[in-house]
């Protein structure tokens, strides 16, 4: 496990982008994963700038979703509609070219099973990219959440529902989310979790210092190799 905190958001954002960059020039044809969430969008907004002016290191050829929502109401208030617009269309990406999480209900049980499989088949993950959850979540393995867990469907807490509430200005609020599982987001190859603002400061130091426990699902994170903790001076201050 590296933590490497940034001396400004400039540089989380550089690091952030050189760290894609290398797994991408050691492996073009990568399996990246992408998170949502306010925490990525200066370094999406980077990916995007560098896209437009023809600059990225390497191109990102294939890519894979870490959760959705369970039945959007619309397709606008969904994981992957945002990704589409903040990264993947930006990046040139095609369909094909994503694996995507489901999100309808019918059959969503042999639907995680299909993406599992389809995941593995296609050679795992190579660098999944994280967000923090306040509550110590990441995808949306909330706190109660084992280390053996698998793709499945997730009643989300209060808290999470609200937070993500927030990203659509209360049109919508989510109830249920479909994620990768703990042990599916272990099996990355290699695993980049962002930290970013002051309100990350306090989950960040328990993430780190805490017992390993399904109490904060992050901190399985730590039993993982290559694991880079990515912080901003902000959400650093208490470590
Ligand atoms: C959300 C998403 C996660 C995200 C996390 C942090 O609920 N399911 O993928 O990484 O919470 O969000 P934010 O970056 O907005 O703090």
């Amino acid at each position: 496990m590296q933590v490497k905190v940034a001396e400004s958001e400039i540089r989380w954002v550089a690091e952030a982008t050189d760290i894609l960059a290398g797994v991408l020039q050691a492996k073009p044809e990568a399996r990246i994963g992408w998170p949502t969430g306010t925490t990525p969008l200066p370094f999406y907004a980077e990916l995007r700038r560098r896209a437009a002016i023809g600059s990225l290191a390497a191109q990102v050829s294939r890519a894979v979703m870490l959760d959705e929502y369970l039945d959007p109401p619309e397709a606008a208030f969904s994981s992957w509609s945002w990704l589409w617009r903040e990264v993947w269309t930006p990046l040139r990406l095609g369909r094909e070219q994503v694996l995507r999480m489901p999100h309808r209900s019918p059959g969503i049980d042999a639907a995680c099973g299909e993406f599992e499989r389809a995941l593995a088949e296609g050679g795992g993950c190579d660098l999944l990219i994280l967000g923090l959850g306040a509550n110590g979540h990441v995808g949306f393995n909330e706190p109660g959440t084992a280390m053996d867990t698998r793709t499945r469907v997730v009643k989300l807490t209060a808290e999470t529902a609200d937070a993500n509430a927030a990203y659509w200005r209360g049109r919508f609020t989510p109830e249920f989310a479909v994620t990768m599982g703990m042990a599916t987001i272990l099996e990355a190859r290699q695993i980049l979790l962002l930290v970013r603002g002051g309100a990350k400061a306090d989950v960040l130091r328990r993430m780190l210092h805490d017992p390993v426990s399904s109490e904060l699902p992050a901190t399985f994170l730590r039993e993982h190799e290559g694991l880079t903790i990515l912080a901003d001076p902000e959400a650093a201050a208490e470590l």
